[in-house]
């Protein structure tokens, strides 16, 4: 066990574990920040995606000892922390109203977000290549994609 000072959504967060918990664990489980999902834990669905220093990353496979001082944004910290292209994300999802069971959502958005922040205008092609691994069971993957244009343009 040991004690890390995190950087969470622009606070400063101490917690108490083991070396190699999941940063999805330590966020759902010590830090109350449930939003980010699990779905497989094996860094295959998308559905745990959150930022560290302002690109996705798939919080079920990165250990608490591997965030050290970067800037680590869940989907609670997105509008509030971050760029304005990345609360448009949200607001496109809305106006599309892209979910329909929810539970990929959040990992859907940070990885919308993620990419519009680094691509501010993608291309059909690069919308699929960046939100490839994210996998939606319930198949929204025509709004997803229709709010990303719109939250681009
Ligand atoms: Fe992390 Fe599926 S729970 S990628």
């Amino acid at each position: 066990m040991a004690t890390y000072n995190l950087n969470i959504n622009g606070t400063n967060r101490q917690v108490d574990v083991e070396s190699d918990t999941p940063m999805l664990w330590v966020l759902r489980d010590h830090l109350d920040l449930v939003g980010t999902k699990y779905g497989c834990g094996i860094a295959q669905c998308g559905a745990c995606t959150i930022h560290l220093n302002g690109n996705a990353v798939r919080s079920c496979s990165v250990p608490v000892s591997a965030v050290g001082d970067q800037a680590v944004i869940t989907i609670e910290g997105l509008s509030e922390t971050v760029e304005k292209a990345e609360h448009a994300v949200q607001q496109a999802w809305l106006e599309h109203d892209v979910p329909q069971c929810g539970y990929c959502q959040a990992g859907q958005i940070m990885n919308a977000a993620a990419l519009l922040t680094r691509n501010s205008n993608p291309s059909d092609e690069e919308i699929d290549d960046a939100m490839n691994g994210n996998i939606c069971r319930c198949g929204t993957y025509i709004r997803i994609k229709a709010a990303i244009k719109t939250a681009a343009s």
